[in-house]
């Protein structure tokens, strides 16, 4: 069943448990990770952790739990839903305290979620995606996995209404990331993606697409792309936690990438990619 954990207390995930004052509401004055479980096994939860705790401190937030007790957490969330296949979320924000810009004297607040997990819109990944490109509005930090996603929601909900999987931004010229996803093309038999930066989220499938392309000989190339060159590329393909690996064959009103079909690296890189959430 879901759940949900706030402050040393699992609760069931329609109780109403944050105080008004809480600064995740108030101000989005916070970091988060979603990861996945497969089998029960929180898939690279070393990495979500490294991720967490870099956010934070980007921030200046001081997480207080150690790492030790945040996974112990995530480990009795999981065994406490019964759940074999879930997604869960981790948000840790700056705490209870009345609303005022300066940093509270107050403890953070660390809440986790956990629901079965999420299925993609059947056949996407045998069709194929389709993405609107979308100029890149947010700030700076896009390497800190912030709570502030407003941004991202907008642009999301444009090309949801223009009933696309995905928005992908572009940034002076060059595509950065999707509104929840890491953007690939494969040209010549070589994977592209935008180099780590503070433009992007450094994601953890991102992570995983590097070591499958060392383990499948591909080259990994982290070099930055323009639109142009996004629609001449053989193939290309999102990342994310909740996605895993899904094909893009078009773009809304510019074109068909390859042949209009999900290409063989991706296809391969899914194959690989399920095999390790799988057989651990
Ligand atoms: C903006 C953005 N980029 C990339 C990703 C992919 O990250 P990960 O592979 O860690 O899920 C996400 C995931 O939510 C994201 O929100």
């Amino acid at each position: 069943m879901s759940l949900a954990y706030f402050n040393g207390r699992y609760v069931a995930l329609d109780e109403p448990v944050l105080p008004i004052e809480e600064r995740g509401h108030q101000f989005g004055d916070g970091v988060y990770e979603f990861l996945r479980v497969y089998g029960g096994r929180p898939f690279m939860l070393e990495e979500h952790m490294d991720r967490l705790y870099r956010s934070a401190a980007l921030i200046r937030l001081e997480i207080q739990m150690s790492r030790e007790e945040l996974t112990d957490t995530v480990y009795e969330l999981i065994r406490r839903s019964g759940l074999a296949d879930s997604d869960i979320y981790l948000q840790v924000t700056r705490g209870i305290a009345p609303r005022n810009h300066p940093f509270p004297t107050t403890p953070p607040s660390v809440t986790m979620t956990i629901k079965p997990s999420y299925t993609l819109p059947p056949k996407l990944r045998d069709t194929g995606a389709e993405v609107l490109l979308l100029p890149d509005e947010r700030w700076m930090n896009c390497h800190i996995k912030s709570l502030n996603l407003l941004p991202n929601l907008l642009a999301k909900q444009t090309a949801v209404e223009q009933s696309c999987f995905e928005a992908v931004f572009v940034r002076d010229g060059m595509v950065t990331e999707g509104s929840s996803s890491n953007v690939y093309l494969v040209r010549d038999d070589a994977i592209q993606t935008h180099p780590l930066s503070n433009l992007i989220l450094g994601g953890i499938v991102r992570q995983a697409v590097r070591r499958m392309a060392d383990a499948a000989g591909i080259p990994f190339v982290e070099e930055a792309f323009t639109p142009a060159q996004l629609l001449e590329a053989d193939e290309v393909f999102l990342t994310s936690s909740g996605i895993e690996v899904v094909p893009v064959v078009k773009v809304r009103g510019e074109g068909i990438i390859g042949s209009g079909s999900p290409g063989p690296v991706s296809q391969e890189l899914h194959r690989r990619y399920s095999a390790l959430t799988t057989a651990r």
